[in-house]
């Protein structure tokens, strides 16, 4: 979607996966969607640097309104929860330096059962306008399949009308590929990134899937992306309870490559430090924001590896290779320098980010290089290429 924003893929936090829908603050007011559970991750992303390291948007999910709209016909918080409403609750993040989002559904209601948009575009938009809201993330739960175009398309132009920059995060494609091919140049004319696939929940099985998914119809959803309009393959659950140490290095290497949204559904309240070191490494999210927006593809799968690889900047390739392979111990893969991989032609400088930093160096033509990768885990190389002395006068 051509409104300016979204230019890299978007970087964050969204309560999801983690949170769900737990409404419960008599019980558990520490965890419950309440405006406080926002607030206090707005702290947490200044007070532990993840502003710093891009991370931008602070996003709610289902769960938020009252069952009821307002006189007006308006959503509303639920007023035990969100005892200041959206309005106060977006202030407070803008005051940390940080953007709010909310979320809503195209059809009659939300998946959870909550009240829907559909019927109330504009009104909506213009509410969530009002409220100084950042990012809008539209969910297809309860509409008709035929009118999911109609309705994901209305909303852009309803929030395109209220003159404020809002982000669209979309589900389209997700809702329609169990009736027809979407229709990604549409898709990315109206949104700034939309999910294809199921739910990320917090499993290796549950990464692998959605890396299957990705790499199988990589033909199709490739080419639409790029800076303004990008696949989102859901939410990084890094720092939770389901995946090995190895298991999220993956997750962090393949998202980006996948010029994925970095949306992390996790709680920094408590976080160990190896999971934030690893969402806040520098040189992984300097490969997800490259200002080239291509995403990376599958480029290879031999002898339970997969070997992805996303085209950078000045001409530099960022290169994941995953090993599948869930028994013995780690195993090494041979990349090569050869001359027929452009990039290294004649010769290129290595750099390895994962599993540890370290400078491999510039290497010659067929040179090779092997990389040690653990089980379900993922090693993640940049490549630079060196010109010859020849090309320097190349003019
Ligand atoms: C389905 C979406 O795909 C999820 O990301 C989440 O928003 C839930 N609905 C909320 O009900």
């Amino acid at each position: 979607l051509d409104n300016g924003l979204a230019l890299t893929p978007t970087m964050g936090w969204l309560h999801w996966e983690r949170f769900m829908c737990n409404i419960d603050c008599d019980k558990d007011p520490e965890n419950c969607i309440s405006e406080r559970l926002y607030m206090q991750m707005a702290d947490m992303m200044v007070k532990e640097g993840w502003r710093e390291a891009g991370y931008e948007y602070v996003c709610i999910d289902d769960c938020w309104p009252s069952h009821q709209r307002d006189a007006q016909g308006r959503l509303q918080a639920d007023p035990k929860r969100f005892p200041g409403g959206i309005k106060k609750l977006a202030e407070y993040i803008h005051s940390k330096g940080l953007k709010l989002g909310i979320y809503a559904d195209v059809g009659k209601n939300t998946c959870a059962g909550y009240p829907g948009s559909l019927g109330h575009y504009e009104t909506d938009a213009q509410t969530f306008a009002d409220w100084n809201v950042d990012l809008l993330k539209f969910d297809g739960c309860f509409m008709d399949w035929t009118l999911l175009g109609e309705g994901y398309t209305n909303m852009s132009t309803a929030l395109n009308q209220t003159g404020r920059s809002i982000l669209y995060s979309c589900e389209w494609p997700l809702y329609e590929w169990p009736f027809k091919k979407p229709n990604y140049t549409a898709i990315r004319e109206t949104c700034n990134h939309w999910r294809n696939y199921n739910d990320v929940d917090d499993s290796w099985s549950s990464i692998k899937s959605i890396l299957d998914w990705t790499a199988s119809h990589q033909d199709t959803i490739v080419p639409p992306a790029g800076p303004g309009g990008w696949n989102d393959p859901d939410m990084l659950v890094i720092g939770n309870f389901g995946l090995s140490h190895d298991q999220q290095e993956s997750q962090m290497a393949l998202w980006a490559i996948m010029a994925a949204p970095l949306l992390m559904s996790n709680d920094l309240r408590h976080i160990c430090p190896r999971s934030k070191g690893l969402l806040q490494n520098r040189r992984i999210i300097e490969i997800s924001q490259d200002p080239l927006g291509r995403q990376g593809f599958c480029t290879i799968k031999v002898d339970n590896f997969e070997v992805w690889e996303r085209p950078l900047s000045h001409k530099r390739l960022a290169v994941a290779v995953l090993n599948r392979q869930e028994t013995g111990g780690p195993r090494g893969l041979v990349i090569r320098a050869v001359p027929g991989w452009k990039i290294c032609d004649p010769q290129c400088n290595v750099t390895q980010i994962l599993p540890e930093y370290r400078e491999l160096g510039v290497q010659p033509p067929k040179s090779k290089v092997v990389l040690s990768v653990n089980p379900s885990g993922t090693a993640l190389v940049t490549l630079t290429p060196i010109s010859s002395r020849f090309n320097m006068y190349e003019l």
